[in-house]
């Protein structure tokens, strides 16, 4: 294990139940701060790989550990200090409304009700959700979905926040605001995303996966650079 490393993977892989590998014995440390980005080609693995680290998925061999513990033996007090935006937002909006929606982890983390008043209201003007406030999210657009899903974790400002695309499917302007959001964001960020733009603006390290669902290569910003590779393994 790295001594300084806030979450571990190691030797980790995972297959779902109809057999199919999500990805396939790997490694990875994340430092405490760490931005990190996670890019390959469709059906690489990257969101199995993050359901994994954040302890929502178990995984078949190796361990994943937080601050050197095991994940899944303190899972509970764990989960408080995760937070993640699902590809597919209809995994994550369960609730009747918008607002609640927003509303949600403020109050399982026994939040102070004016507090929890202003923080709705800030994140409702920046996330352009004052219209939508008393819709239920499944009656919402695609794009809008994603909004409140992006609001409703940073509202609780997380000491770990897993994004798996953050940004698809929504317009330019929520995407500058997602973005904005997100570089102001000091905890640790472990990010999947095809717009190599997003993680030049918000991460500091990439981690570049293959067909074959395997890490290939980790590395700084510079890593993008390298547009032979990239589209040898199918990202541009
Ligand atoms: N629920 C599931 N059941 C069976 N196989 C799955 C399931 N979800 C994903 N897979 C498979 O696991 C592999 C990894 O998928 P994953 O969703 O992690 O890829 P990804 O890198 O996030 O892709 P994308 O860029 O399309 O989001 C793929 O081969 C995929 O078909
Ligand atoms: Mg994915």
């Amino acid at each position: 294990m790295v001594d300084d490393a806030l979450i571990s993977g190691i030797d980790i892989s995972y297959t779902y139940p109809d057999g199919t590998k999500g990805f396939n014995r790997l490694t990875v440390h994340v430092k405490k701060g760490e931005k990190v980005a996670l890019i390959g080609p469709n059906g690489c693995g990257k969101s199995t790989l993050m359901m994994v680290l954040a302890g929502l998925l178990k995984p078949e061999t190796g361990r994943v550990l937080i601050e050197g513990r095991d994940m899944h033996s303190n899972i509970d007090s764990i989960r408080r200090r995760i937070g993640f935006v699902f590809q597919d937002p209809d995994v994550f909006l369960f609730n009747p409304s918008v607002e609640d929606e927003l509303r949600y982890s403020l109050v399982q983390l026994e939040m102070d009700v004016s507090e929890m008043d202003m923080l709705v209201n800030e994140f409702s003007k920046v996330f352009n959700l004052e219209n939508i406030l008393h819709k239920p999210p499944f009656r919402l657009s695609g794009g809008e979905k994603k909004r409140v899903e992006v609001a409703s974790v940073l509202i609780y400002n997380p000491d770990i926040i897993f994004l798996d695309e953050p940004t698809s499917n929504v317009d330019g302007k929520t995407r500058r605001k997602i973005i904005e959001t997100l570089e102001t964001y000091n905890g640790t960020l472990i990010l999947s995303t095809h717009e190599l733009e997003i993680a030049e603006k918000i991460a500091d390290r990439i981690i570049l996966m293959d067909q074959e669902k395997r890490m290939v290569l980790d590395g700084g910003l510079e890593t993008l650079e390298n547009r032979s590779f990239l589209e040898e393994i199918g990202v541009i």
